[in-house]
């Protein structure tokens, strides 16, 4: 998939684009991603890209002209992408929406600086405003750059085997189960028995608990209990049976 990311400052994005699994996806072909600068659209001499806002208050505005520039020219080399603006008044960036982003034939990430982008760039040319996070980014780059890992990863091809999309948290609407590695037992602190007894079923079975009683206690707005299957309730039931909410706060602070 292609990603055209329009941003004032596109080596935030390249960092992700250079490194790690997109870096690798990047290059074996799987991805391509290209920055591009609406400064280089600005027809004055400054290479203005921002202006006060109308009615007053502090801060700047992305005028419209430079950004749609840059974003004609990246359309006809993404022409069949979806425009995704990055903004704290977006809608909320998930894993569904990740997933349903993998299947596009490429994404236009436009990152706003400033206090915003003129409104009416954001009605004409952007299909959808999503945010990363209810906090305020400096700019939307890094919102960018977490889009791009997200989405990359679900990719047919980029993640091996071994590090597979499937196990993640939320892929299937509930937190990760807890990990465990070498050594068995550092500073009286053991590896769970069930982990270390190659019964595949129990061990199988304790990381769903886990799974549904993370989620329950850290995360109970992301489980219908309802919707639970009955075996999933007896397995959240004995979790909650078998720890108290109190432990839990203390392994979390
Ligand atoms: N730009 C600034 N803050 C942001 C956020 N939370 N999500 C997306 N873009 C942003």
């Amino acid at each position: 998939m292609r990603f055209d990311i329009v941003a004032l400052l596109p080596g935030i994005v390249e960092a992700v684009a250079s490194e790690g699994v997109v870096g690798r996806a990047c290059t074996q072909g799987k991805v391509q991603v290209h920055c591009t600068n609406p400064r280089d659209f600005a027809e004055d001499p400054h290479h203005t890209v921002d202006d006060r806002p109308y009615g007053g208050g502090p801060g700047m505005v992305m005028q419209y002209e430079p950004l749609a520039r840059a974003h004609g020219s990246v359309r006809k080399a993404n022409p069949e992408a979806r425009t995704i603006a990055l903004t704290p008044q977006g809608i909320p960036f998930t894993q569904a929406l990740a997933r349903e982003a993998a299947k596009e034939k490429g994404l236009i990430l436009i990152a706003g600086r400033y206090e915003g982008i003129d409104e009416r760039f954001l009605n004409q040319q952007v299909d959808a405003e999503w945010s990363v996070g209810d906090y305020v980014l400096s700019g939307g780059e890094l919102a960018a750059a977490v889009v791009i890992d997200t989405v990359a990863r679900l990719l047919p091809g980029v993640l091996g085997c071994a590090e597979s999309a499937g196990q993640d948290s939320f892929s299937e609407g509930l937190l990760d189960c807890p990990h465990y590695t070498r050594p068995e037992e550092i500073e009286g602190l053991r590896v769970p028995e069930v982990l270390l007894s190659g019964d595949h079923g129990k061990i199988a079975r304790w990381r769903r608990r886990e799974m549904l009683g993370r989620t329950y206690r850290r995360r109970p707005d992301l489980l219908d209990r309802t919707a639970l299957s009955a075996e999933d309730r007896a397995l959240l039931d004995e979790y909650l049976d078998s720890t108290s909410e109190e432990t839990d706060r203390e392994r979390d602070d």
